[in-house]
């Protein structure tokens, strides 16, 4: 491998799909009780590098946690998947897929990065420089919603399918479900999924990963709003919604919501919409489940997954699992 070949982008999310289902799912959310708002509309440029930032700070542990877990074994990784493709779900800055990339160079295996996401600048930034520090290494970015776009990736060789960051516990039970099984229906007998998922452990170190001093993940729950306004042309004061992260114990999930500072009246012109907002009502905007690794394994069987490895970090922090579809 040693010449720069320049990356390539399948744009599966034009901007009138992207606006369609942006129309659609705020018009749900922000109508039912309590109200609600899909996770995916976090992350435009500014959300993007806001979400780089929490992944930086003192309190948010699961992305060193799940980092230190790949720089133990991806080699063991690589070699059990034996793997020429690397294609990765929301991949964002796609920091952690180099230590996969290493691990599959080092096996010589290594031929194609797909990295998939719905933040296109973020995407082609990486796939840019990816390409540039893997001479040979042929980067295919995808813009695209894993919801909706797995059909659409790339086939061929023997692909490692990478699910990082605990984002498949940003999915609830039922789209969990729909998510895996429509992955294993697109993935060959010889293809592998690896799965990065959180663990529960003490609730007050939960809470803080989510409610960081700084209030950078604060700046990030309220930038929801800040897409909400220049995309649909809404009016809401972001100053006058307050970050909650709180522990749902039945449910076994971390949940961030906004609540409203004053009783308030915002409109969302372009869907002719008129809401109200009374003093303290709470908007949920995202969760993040945690897992056991049995319970994790026994979700994995029943979505038709086989698991083959499971990584726990030190301290049982985070889990990496290798997975393969039962044939
Ligand atoms: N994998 C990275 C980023 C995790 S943050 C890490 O482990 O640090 C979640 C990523 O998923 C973001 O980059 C976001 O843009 C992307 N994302 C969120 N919802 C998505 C969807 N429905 N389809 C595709 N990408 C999505
Ligand atoms: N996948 C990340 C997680 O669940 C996403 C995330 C981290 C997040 N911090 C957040 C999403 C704050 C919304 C708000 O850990």
């Amino acid at each position: 491998m040693n010449t720069i070949i320049p990356p390539t982008i399948d744009i599966h999310l034009s901007g009138s799909d992207l606006r369609g289902a942006m129309e659609q799912d705020v018009r749900s959310g922000l109508t039912a009780a309590p109200k609600r708002l899909p996770p995916v509309y976090f992350y435009d440029d500014r959300g993007s590098r806001l979400f780089d930032e929490i992944t930086r700070l003192p309190e948010y542990y699961p992305t060193r946690s799940e980092r230190s877990i790949l720089d133990a074994h991806a080699k063991d990784i690589a070699r059990r998947s034996d793997a020429d493709t690397l294609v990765e779900l929301g991949a964002g800055t796609c920091d952690k897929s180099r230590v996969l990339l290493d691990a599959m160079l080092s096996t010589g295996r290594l031929e194609r990065f797909v990295p998939l996401d719905v933040s296109d600048t973020t995407l082609w930034e990486a796939a840019t420089a990816l390409s540039e520090e893997y001479p040979g290494l042929a980067v295919s970015a995808v813009v695209g919603d894993f919801h909706r776009h797995l059909d659409l990736l790339p086939t061929g060789g023997r692909r490692l399918f990478a699910f990082l960051g605990g984002t498949i516990g940003n999915l609830d039970p039922g789209q969990r479900r729909t998510f895996l099984i429509e992955l294993g229906g697109v993935m060959a007998a010889d293809d592998c999924l690896l799965l990065g998922t959180d663990l529960v452990k003490d609730r007050s170190r939960l809470v803080r990963a989510y409610d960081d001093r700084a209030g950078v993940t604060a700046e990030f729950n309220r930038n929801v709003l800040h897409v909400l306004n220049r995309e649909l042309g809404a009016n809401f004061d972001p100053e006058r919604f307050g970050h909650v992260a709180r522990w749902n114990e039945e449910d076994q999930r971390i949940e961030m919501w906004l609540r409203s500072a004053g009783d308030q009246h915002i409109r969302v012109a372009d869907l002719d919409l008129e809401l109200h907002f009374g003093s303290g009502e709470e908007m949920l905007t995202e969760i993040s489940t945690k897992f056991s690794p049995d319970a994790l394994a026994a979700e994995l069987g029943e979505c038709g997954f086989e698991v083959e490895w499971m990584w726990p970090s030190d301290g049982d922090e985070f889990l990496m699992t290798l997975a393969r579809p039962v044939a």
